[in-house]
C-alpha cells in the first residue's frame, strides 16, 4: 500500500553556521532585542539587512513570522530563513519548539534537504532549559515540521525523500550534549510522527482486526515489546461485554490489543503501569447516529489508542525501570442490524451493569472494559486517553486536554511531564455529583449524564471501574485531531504520544 513518507534524519556538528554549506540556514530573531543573539552576528554579516528589515516593519521577530532572504555573500548556506522568535523576556520552550519546526517544515515546502539550525544558542538562560533537553525538544520539533501525510497521493509533486537537520554549534562539549538529545528526540519524534500516520489512515485501512496486525508487527519488530490480541471469542470468554457491545454492529469484530514493555532488569518492586487507549476505528454514532457534517473526521477517534500505540513504541526504545502495559480497546461503531441499542443493558467485565441511553457514548463503554482489566492484570497506577467527549471540547477548546483523576499527586506528575513537552492539561473535576448524575434506575449505571458538565460525567462513569489504583482520564477530543492544529500537515498531530512515555520514563 502505503510509499514511505519523508525521511527525518538529525545531526548535531562542530562548527560555524555561518561557513556551514546547507541548503537553508535558520536563525531566529526576536522582537524587542537582537542584541546577544545568533541574529546579531549575522546583521553584522549582512550589513545592518536586519535591522533594516525590522525598521522598516517587513519581518519584525513577531512569533509565526518569517522572511526568506536569498543571495547573501559570505554566508555558505543557499538561503536563510529568518524566524521570529517574539520577544525575549516573553521566552517559552513551546517558541523554540514552534520555530524549529517552522524553518524544517519551509524546508520540506523549498524541497531543501538539509536544513541548518543554530536555534539553542538563542535559549535564554532564564528558561532553564540544558542544552540535551534542547537539543530534544529540537529534534522533535524536526520531526514534527517534516511530516507530511500524502501515502495515498499517487502524484508527489517534488516534495522531497528525506530532509536532514543540523544542528551547528562551535563548542565540542555542547556538540556531546546536543546529541544526547538527538538520540531521545529521534526516538520520541519518531514515534509520534508514526502514530501521526496511523491515526491519520482511514477507516476502510484501519479497522480493530488490522489495527491489532499493526501492533503485531510493531512488537515483532521493537526487542523488548510484546504484543497479545483478544479476538471475538477471548473477548466473549472474559466477558468483556462493553468492548463487544460496540463492536457489534460492524461487520469488522472488535479486539482488545494488549502490548506490555518488560524491563530487562526489573526490580522485584517495579510499579507496573497501565496506558490504556480508546480505538475506535471509526464512530458513526451507530443507531444514535451522529448528523453527517464532519462526520469523516471520526476516523480520529481512535487517536486515543494510536497515542498508548506510538507511546508503547518509544517506551520499549528508551528503557524506563519499571512494567509498562498498553491496553488498546478497539472497535467501529457502526448501526446496523446486529447493532447495540438505546435500552440495552450491559453486562461488563467488572460485573458492573450499564444502561444504554444513547450509542453514541461508546468510548466509555469500551474503556470500562479495559481499564478494569489492567487493574486486574496489576497495573497499580493506570492511565487512559481519549477522545471521550464533544463537551470537553466546548470546556477547554482545541490546546488543552482534561484530566480528571482519583489521585491530586498522579495530576501532578502529569502535569510535569506536559511541562515537558508542550502537551498542554487542565484539570477537571469527576467527583460525587457527577458520579451520581451516572446512576440508572434499572442497572448499576447508564452511559449518559444529563445536559451538564458532559466531560466530568464521562470521567466520572470511568471512576466507577476502578478499585484500588490511581487512575486519570486523558480527554483528548479536543486536541490536535481536527484541523485547528498548528502544523502544515492536516490531520494528526499525535497528542499524547509524548506526555505518556515522557510520563512513564519519570515513574520508578
Ligand atoms: N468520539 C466522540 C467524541 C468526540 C466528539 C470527539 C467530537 C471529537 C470531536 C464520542 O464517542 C461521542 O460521540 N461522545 C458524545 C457523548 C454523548 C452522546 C454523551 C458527544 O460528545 O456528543
Ligand atoms: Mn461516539
Ligand atoms: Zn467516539
Amino acid at each position: 500500500m502505503a510509499k514511505a513518507l519523508i525521511q527525518v534524519a538529525v545531526k548535531a556538528q562542530k562548527g560555524n553556521c555561518f561557513r556551514t554549506a546547507g541548503d537553508l540556514l535558520a536563525v531566529g530573531v526576536f522582537s524587542d532585542t537582537l542584541a546577544g543573539s545568533l541574529a546579531e552576528t549575522l546583521d553584522d554579516k549582512l550589513n545592518g539587512k536586519i535591522s533594516e528589515l525590522k525598521r522598516m516593519g517587513d519581518f519584525e521577530g513577531k512569533a509565526n513570522t518569517s522572511c526568506l532572504l536569498y543571495g547573501q555573500g559570505g554566508i555558505s548556506a543557499k538561503r536563510i530563513l529568518l524566524v521570529g522568535l517574539g520577544e525575549r523576556k516573553a521566552f517559552k520552550p513551546e517558541v523554540l519548539r514552534k520555530v524549529a519546526s517552522q524553518a524544517v517544515s519551509k524546508a520540506v515546502d523549498l524541497r531543501a534537504k538539509s536544513v541548518l539550525l543554530s536555534l539553542h544558542g538563542d535559549v535564554p538562560a532564564s528558561a532553564k532549559l540544558d542544552i540535551a533537553a534542547v537539543g530534544q525538544m529540537i529534534t522533535e520539533a524536526a520531526c514534527f515540521g517534516a511530516y507530511r501525510y500524502d501515502e495515498f497521493v499517487t502524484e508527489k509533486g517534488k516534495r522531497p525523500a528525506s530532509v536532514r537537520a543540523t544542528l551547528v554549534d562551535a563548542d565540542a562539549k555542547k556538540v556531546t550534549l546536543l546529541k544526547k538529545g538527538i538520540s531521545a528526540g529521534m526516538i520520541s519524534g519518531g514515534a509520534q510522527n508514526y502514530a501521526r500516520t496511523i491515526a491519520n489512515r482511514p477507516a476502510n485501512v484501519v479497522n480493530p482486526v488490522t489495527l491489532a496486525s499493526e501492533a503485531k508487527k510493531l512488537a515483532a519488530a521493537t526487542p523488548g515489546l510484546r504484543c497479545t490480541v483478544l479476538d471475538k471469542k477471548q473477548l466473549e470468554k472474559k466477558g468483556m461485554g462493553g468492548i463487544l457491545a460496540v463492536g457489534q454492529g460492524s461487520a469488522t469484530p472488535p479486539r482488545l490489543i494488549v502490548l506490555q514493555y518488560v524491563p530487562a532488569k526489573a526490580s522485584k518492586n517495579a510499579k507496573t503501569v497501565g496506558l490504556v487507549g480508546k480505538a475506535v476505528t471509526f464512530d458513526s454514532g451507530g443507531i444514535s447516529i451522529k448528523p453527517g457534517e464532519g462526520m469523516h473526521d471520526m476516523k480520529f477517534d481512535k487517536s486515543g489508542g494510536i497515542a498508548v500505540l506510538g507511546a508503547m513504541k518509544a517506551i520499549a526504545k528508551l528503557k524506563p525501570k519499571c512494567k509498562v502495559y498498553g491496553f488498546i480497546p478497539s472497535a467501529e461503531n457502526m448501526p446496523g442490524a446486529g447493532s447495540y441499542r438505546p435500552g440495552d443493558i450491559i453486562t461488563t467485565f467488572s460485573g458492573k451493569t450499564v444502561e444504554i441511553q444513547n450509542t453514541d457514548a461508546e468510548g466509555r463503554m469500551l474503556l470500562c472494559d479495559a481499564i478494569a482489566y489492567a487493574e486486574k492484570l496489576g497495573c497499580s497506577t493506570i492511565v487512559d486517553i481519549a477522545t471521550l467527549t464533544g463537551a470537553c471540547v466546548v470546556a477547554l477548546g482545541q490546546k488543552r486536554a482534561g484530566v480528571m483523576s482519583n489521585d491530586d499527586t498522579l495530576v501532578e506528575q502529569l502535569k510535569a511531564a506536559s511541562a515537558k513537552t508542550g502537551e498542554r492539561l487542565w484539570h477537571l473535576p469527576c467527583d460525587d455529583e457527577f458520579v451520581e448524575a451516572m446512576k440508572s434506575k434499572i442497572a448499576d449505571l447508564k452511559n449518559i449524564g444529563g445536559k451538564w458538565g458532559g466531560a466530568c460525567t464521562a470521567a466520572a462513569f470511568l471512576s466507577q471501574f476502578i478499585k484500588k489504583a490511581k487512575w486519570a482520564h486523558l480527554d483528548m477530543a479536543g486536541v490536535g485531531v481536527w484541523g485547528a492544529n498548528e502544523s502544515d500537515a492536516p490531520g494528526s498531530i499525535g497528542f499524547g504520544v509524548r506526555l505518556l512515555t515522557e510520563f512513564v520514563c519519570r515513574t520508578k
